[in-house]
This record gives C-alpha cells, structure tokens and sequence, in this order.
C-alpha cells in the first residue's frame, strides 16, 4: 500500500492504472476510520481493481468554533485498517498542498444545502463540495463511495455530479451502527460514559418513528412530534433539528410519500450527533 501526500504524485499513480484497463474506487474521509470506513472500503475493494482512501481533515467545511482543533487523528491507525482492508493508496495531503496562498475557488450550490445541517453549519456543504470536486480531479476514480450516515451529503453530492457533469458514480452505502443502535461516528468518541449510554436516543427516536409509519401514520407533523417528545426524554439532548424532507431536494414535506428522509441531529452533552431514516 502506498501512503502519498503529493497531488501530481497521486494523479499520475491512479491516471496509469486507469491507462491499464483497471478500474478505481474513491473513499473519501477524514479518517479516524471506524467500521462504517471500512464498510465503504470492503465495497470498493469487491467493486474495483484498485482502492483509494483519502484522508484529510477538510478546515474549510469546519465552521468557525467547531471542532477542527479537537478532531481526532490517528493516521498509524488508519493506515493498519488500510492495508488490512486492501487499499491500494491513501492520498493524505497536508492543508498547504489542497489549500496554496491565493485559493479563491469555492463549489457552492442552492437549496439542497439550505436546511438540515447547512441552516446550523452555513459553510459546511461549501466546504464539502469544494474539497470533493478537488478530490474527483486529484484521484479521477470511476466509482466513489459515501455513507447515507451523512444523506444531506449524499444528495449533495450526487447533484453535484449530475449538475457539473463529474464523469463518476457515486454509491451510496448503509448506515453501520453500535449493538445497541448508535451509527457510528468518529465524534463518538468525545462522549463521555453517560453521554453514550443516552446517546442511543438517536436511534431509538427514529425507531418509534419508523414504527407509526409502518402502523399507516402518514402526516409528517405528527413523526417529528413523535420524535422530539422521545428526544426530550433524555436529560443530556438537546435537539438541533427534528425533520422530515424529501430526500430528492432536501425540502419539507407534509405527508410521508415518495422518497423521504427524516433526519435529525441533536447535542448529547456538547457532542453534536446526527442520524436518519431514509424511506425509498
Ligand atoms: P467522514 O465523516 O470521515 O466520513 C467519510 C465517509 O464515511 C462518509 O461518506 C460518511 O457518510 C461515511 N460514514 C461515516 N460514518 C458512517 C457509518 N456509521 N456508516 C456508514 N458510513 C459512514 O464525510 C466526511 O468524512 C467528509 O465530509 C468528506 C466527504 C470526506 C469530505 O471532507
């Protein structure tokens, strides 16, 4: 496995492969890798000849007072999931070599990034399609891998794609969880014993939810109220967002038909988590 931090370097690595007939797979990340990665990293290796991983902790999709300082990193210990998981290279670039002096260009959309996370993270999704695309130009891959953990990313980015015409796939992958049902995320880690153990109110508020849709409930004012009363249960959470939107443009809806998403995040303690359901 070959670890590079150099763009021209990575470039022409994945440009000679795709020149021998082989067929690439991206995962993009920002490492501190945990199961949901490798979940992503097992379907590119079963789905292409060769494997990238990029690992880079993006400061621009980091509003100002998050948590870019405090992110963890541990690159030793990506590197072992790496190799272990069969990638062929991890692309690993310092700030200075995505981000030179006089950057200027910046990939932003509409509506899609409005609501959800973008209404309490305002830069966030500028700071995700920008370092993507960078990413889709440095590591030309045919396919590239996201986790529906993150389905506002998701339906930004497969937009992106259509919109822009990024001559690459992108699939979208399910949401591994903890035994007990908490998807499983690098911030995990900022929780204390307490917090994890209510933590699992994510889940479990969706869980209810899930189950008055299948019992026939169709209005969405009545599964957002049925979620924040269960959130409100549990002492250290304090609700971001409860919403339930259409998954094709991220925009509200009053009844539970189509393509549906219904996302939250909420604060357990200071740790911000968020969870889904999406409904096809
Ligand atoms: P990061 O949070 O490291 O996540 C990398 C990928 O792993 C994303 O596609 C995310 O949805 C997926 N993922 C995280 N937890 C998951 C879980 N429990 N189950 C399944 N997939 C999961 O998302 C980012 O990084 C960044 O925004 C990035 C796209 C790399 C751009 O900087």
């Amino acid at each position: 496995m070959q670890i590079s931090g150099s763009i021209k370097e990575t470039r022409n690595q994945v440009k000679s492969w795709k020149e021998e007939g082989l067929k690439v797979g991206l995962v993009p990340t920002m490492g501190y890798l945990h199961e949901g990665h490798k979940s992503l990293i097992d379907r590119a290796r079963a789905e292409n000849d060769r494997v990238v991983v990029s690992i880079f902790v993006n400061p621009m999709q980091f509003g100002p007072g998050e948590d870019l300082e405090a992110y963890p990193r541990d690159l030793e210990r990506d590197s072992k999931i790496c190799e272990e998981g069969g990638v062929d290279l991890i692309f690993h670039p310092e700030v200075e070599e995505m981000y030179g002096p006089d950057f200027h260009g910046f990939v932003d959309m509409t509506v899609l990034p409005e609501k959800l996370c973008g209404a309490s993270r305002p830069v966030h999704f500028k700071g995700v399609q920008t370092v993507v695309t960078k990413l889709f130009h440095i590591i030309p891959a045919h396919r590239a891998y996201f986790g529906q953990k993150d389905a506002q990313q998701l339906a930004i980015i497969r937009r992106m794609v259509i919109d822009l015409d990024f001559d690459i796939e992108i699939i979208g992958c399910p949401i591994i969880r903890e035994t007990d049902g908490l998807a499983k995320s690098s911030r995990n880690t900022y929780l204390s014993e307490e917090e994890r153990k209510q933590a699992v109110i994510l889940n479990a508020s969706l869980e209810e939810a899930m189950k008055a849709i299948e019992e026939g409930e169709q209005d969405a004012a009545a599964i957002k109220a049925k979620i924040t009363e269960k959130l409100n249960t549990c002492p250290l959470a304090r609700i971001d967002y409860v919403e339930v939107v259409s998954f094709d443009n991220i925009q509200p809806i009053d009844k539970i038909e189509g393509a549906v998403l219904i996302a939250i995040a909420v604060y357990i303690g200071t740790t911000r988590l968020i969870d889904n359901r999406i409904i096809m």
